[in-house]
């Protein structure tokens, strides 16, 4: 929900913590700080808002900031109290000697801020983290020991946190902890990085360091100390980040969110390398665990997940039921968590996480564990904290999604789960050999088809152009499609803040269609499949109640002409893979109409790339 960077080193702090902040901006925006220990004590800055009002904020102090080889960053998403100056992060004790940063949420923070204003404590914010500079401060006035007093203090602490905090008699040094959320250290000549995510220091150092829950490490810009919990010296793993920091440009396109779905045909094209060469070929899935006796044990998988992943979790219901025959049950997983649920050995899991951090999804799939079901994780990071809980790992390889709103790695999850459950058909031989060549030779044109719709969007960009005004949106869809429907409202929703719902078409009837008038666009994914005629009689009785009818379709049926005000056309594909086809003029309406109406594409309101937070 929030981005912490840390830099000590020998070069001006100030320039790498806002650069690294701005690459975190994707994990929340609404205010931003940072502390820097300059020559006499530890100075800090906060504004709300954007990060371009930190840097308003730090302007008239630049020459003497410069000075400063030691400090730590916050860019915030809000979680208790409202984004202000005062809950801004970075926070501090009352004498101001130490200062801190924090994202997560301390779940136990009101019992200690009672105790430590029972003990005097004078508290300025209406945040959780305020409770950690007061605790760490007075835990540190009997150790004087910074280190230590991090130690002890992260005991008392309960729910989530990445915390880097200072104190002015120990210069120069940033002391880290972590728990139930990221954190990693990257690895300089003479200097050091931490951060909740990569991005932030990829630019400087492509060497890195993971951090375990509890572990604790303590920085200076020639010395490295990692301890977990303990006390126990740990020897520092330190490992070569895979990806490239051109990742983190827009490549001369408006928007990371355009860029990324045009990046999509190729994120395919690498997922299939290595898994599926030819459609003879076997589907090559060299770290899922299921041997054929676990397959055949199974009597039910359970996929949990959040948002778009969900969604991409209730089209893999329909491809793992149809090709392997196994009863699939979908949730979202903060449902999940809440519920008894009934899994044991004999059910495999699924989690589904672009980022692998949502704390929802990772709270599920470790209650799912402790229950003994076999852990799946298809996931765009196979750093992240997801990844390491799984017994068999799906990395999705998109590359670093930056937009909030996810589009690549929607349909990189989706191409995964095509592969998953041919893999899985194809122990358990519930696939004639021809139906699973005919599907392969199919998902190995899907790049191209990809690419002839982005090469003709102007249709699509007039079509989002003409229904842009709107206050209200709905997608009408059936069968596999149905999640599709769902998707393209989400995307709709999340950049553009129009109202759009997405419906099963059979459902209309029993109450949405009441809100159909001539101000209604109602968009209907019309795919070529065994719910087609069903599906051209719903968008009908939409038609009739004089609503302002939208076909996305691979039809060539000359009635669409006379039914629908527009249509959109894509290429033929076989139903199983349409929803793949589908999406992608989805994503570009959500874009042109977001765009169009002069919304923050990137980084929509009230938003996170990565919710890290229940
Ligand atoms: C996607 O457009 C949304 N930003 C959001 O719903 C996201 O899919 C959800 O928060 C789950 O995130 P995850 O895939 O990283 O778990």
């Amino acid at each position: 929900m929030c981005g912490i960077v840390g830099y000590v080193g020998n070069k001006p702090a100030i320039d790498i913590l806002l650069d690294g902040l701005e690459q975190l901006e994707y994990r929340g925006y609404d205010s931003s700080g940072v502390a820097l220990k300059c020559s006499e004590s530890i100075k800090v800055y906060k504004a709300e808002g954007k990060l371009i009002n930190l840097r308003e904020e730090l302007a008239p102090h630049a020459y003497e900031l410069a000075k400063s080889t030691t400090g730590i960053g916050h860019i915030r998403w809000a979680t208790h109290g409202a984004p202000t100056v005062v809950n801004a992060h970075p926070h501090t004790c009352n004498c101001g000697n130490l200062v801190v940063v924090h994202n997560g949420i301390i779940e136990n923070y009101k019992e200690l801020r009672a105790e430590l204003e029972a003990k005097g404590c004078k508290f300025k914010s209406q945040t959780d983290t305020e409770t950690v500079a007061h605790l760490v401060a007075s835990v540190y006035a009997e150790v004087k020991d910074l280190k230590k007093a991090v130690q002890l203090a992260a005991k008392k602490l309960q729910g989530a946190y990445a915390l880097c905090i200072m104190h002015n008699s120990e210069p120069n040094k940033i002391v880290a902890t972590k728990r139930n959320a990221p954190l990693i250290v990257g690895v300089g000549e003479n200097e050091f990085y931490v951060a909740s995510d990569v991005p932030a220091f990829i630019k400087h150092t492509k060497r890195a360091i993971y951090l375990s829950d509890n572990q604790v490490v303590t920085l200076t810009s020639n010395s490295i100390e990692l301890e977990d919990e303990s006390g126990n010296i740990l020897t520092p793993k330190i490992e070569l980040l895979p990806w490239e920091p051109v990742a983190l440009s827009k490549m001369g396109y408006k928007h990371f969110m355009l860029k990324e779905i045009h990046e999509q045909p190729d994120v395919i094209r690498n997922i299939l390398v290595g898994k599926l060469h030819t459609s003879d070929s076997d589907i090559v899935l060299d770290e899922v665990k299921l041997t054929k006796e676990t397959l055949k044990k199974l009597n039910r998988i359970q996929i949990i997940a959040c948002g778009t992943s969900l969604h991409a979790a209730m089209i893999g219901k329909y491809i793992i039921e149809n090709f392997c025959e196994i009863p699939v049950d979908v949730e979202a997983s903060s449902e999940y968590i809440y519920r008894k649920t009934v899994t044991d050995e004999h059910t495999l899991v699924i989690g589904v996480s672009q980022s692998g951090e949502t704390a929802d999804t990772l709270t599920a799939i470790k209650q799912s564990k402790a229950r003994g079901s076999h852990i799946l994780i298809i996931t765009n990071r196979p750093d992240s904290a997801m990844a390491r809980e799984a017994d068999s790992l799906v990395p999705v390889n998109a590359g670093i999604e930056v937009s909030v709103a996810a589009t690549k790695s929607y349909i990189a999850q989706l191409t995964s789960f095509y592969l998953l459950a041919l893999y899985m058909a194809e122990v358990k031989e519930t696939m004639a050999k021809s139906d699973l060549t005919s599907l392969k030779s199919e998902i190995l044109q899907l790049p191209q088809k990809i690419e002839q719709i982005l090469a003709h969007k102007e249709n699509i960009q007039a079509c989002a152009r003409k229904y842009a005004n709107t206050r209200d949106f709905i997608y009408i869809a059936r069968g596999i499609n149905y999640p599709t429907a769902l998707e393209g409202a989400l995307k709709l929703k999340e950049i553009s803040y129009i109202n759009a719902t997405g419906y099963p078409a059979g459902e209309l009837k029993h109450g949405p269609i009441a809100m159909l008038d001539e101000t209604m666009p109602v968009l209907s994914i019309l795919m070529n499949g065994t719910v087609y005629e069903k599906l051209l009689s719903n968008s009908e009785e939409a038609k009739a109640r004089n609503a302002r009818m939208i076909a996305l379709t691979n039809s060539d049926d000359a009635k669409l002409d006379d039914l629908f005000d527009y249509i959109i056309k894509v290429p033929d594909v076989t139903e199983l893979l349409s929803p793949i086809i589908a999406m992608i003029p989805l994503q570009l309406i959500a874009y042109y109409i977001a765009e169009f109406l002069g919304k923050d594409v990137d980084q929509p309101r009230n938003l996170a790339k990565s919710v890290t937070v229940e």
